[in-house]
């Protein structure tokens, strides 16, 4: 199934977004099997799925918005909005909450300002929840771009932040507003 511009063109209105899906409906059938494979490319290339390009995706699979939406916010893989550059993901699954990464994700939180998940617009990094990065002995475990780290602590974790972000990236070295510990600085 192919798609002239003029069909989503008024949709996705940034022009990278738009020669991706172009691209991409010219290679991936309309097929339902193609959907996740097809996402996994949008997100790969543009960096997020937009609500734009939700819309003309369900178009090319012949699915509803609801539908296409539903996969996107299902999977993790899959971002809604823009994100900074580097991306750090905590383990929350269940060998790595044995041994403290609940009081990490506050730590990480609070460094960051937000909450785990949540896009803060123009910053450079972001921050969310996994669920096992294949280092459940080496738990704490937290993934930074595509190295994955184990045995974090709080001072690991910030020292990690430091290098990767450096010194003057917003939030990397924010006071600590975890009160659960007295607010204090690591
Ligand atoms: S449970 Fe955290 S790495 Fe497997």
């Amino acid at each position: 199934m192919t798609h002239p511009a003029s069909t989503f063109a008024s949709a996705v209105q940034d022009g990278d977004e738009l020669a991706v899906l172009h691209e991409l409906f010219a290679t991936f059938p309309s097929r339902a099997e193609y959907l996740l494979p097809l996402l996994h490319q949008v997100q790969a290339r543009v960096g997020f799925v937009s609500h734009a390009a939700t819309r003309a995706i369900a178009a090319h699979f012949n699915l509803s918005r609801a539908e296409v939406h539903g996969v996107v916010t299902f999977y993790h893989d899959f971002r809604g909005a823009p994100v900074g550059d580097t991306v750090v993901q905590l383990c929350m699954a269940e060998a790595c909450r044995a041994v403290g990464c609940v009081d990490l994700e506050f730590h990480l939180a609070a460094r960051r300002g937000a909450p785990l998940g949540e896009v803060v617009p123009n910053q450079r990094w972001h921050a969310e929840a996994t669920y096992c990065l294949g280092n459940c002995a080496l738990g704490p475990s937290l993934r930074i771009g595509e190295t994955v780290y184990g045995r974090i602590t709080p001072e690991r974790l910030d020292e990690l932040l430091a290098t990767h972000l450096g010194a003057n990236t917003p939030g990397a070295n924010a006071p600590n507003t975890d009160t659960r510990n007295g607010g204090a600085t690591s």
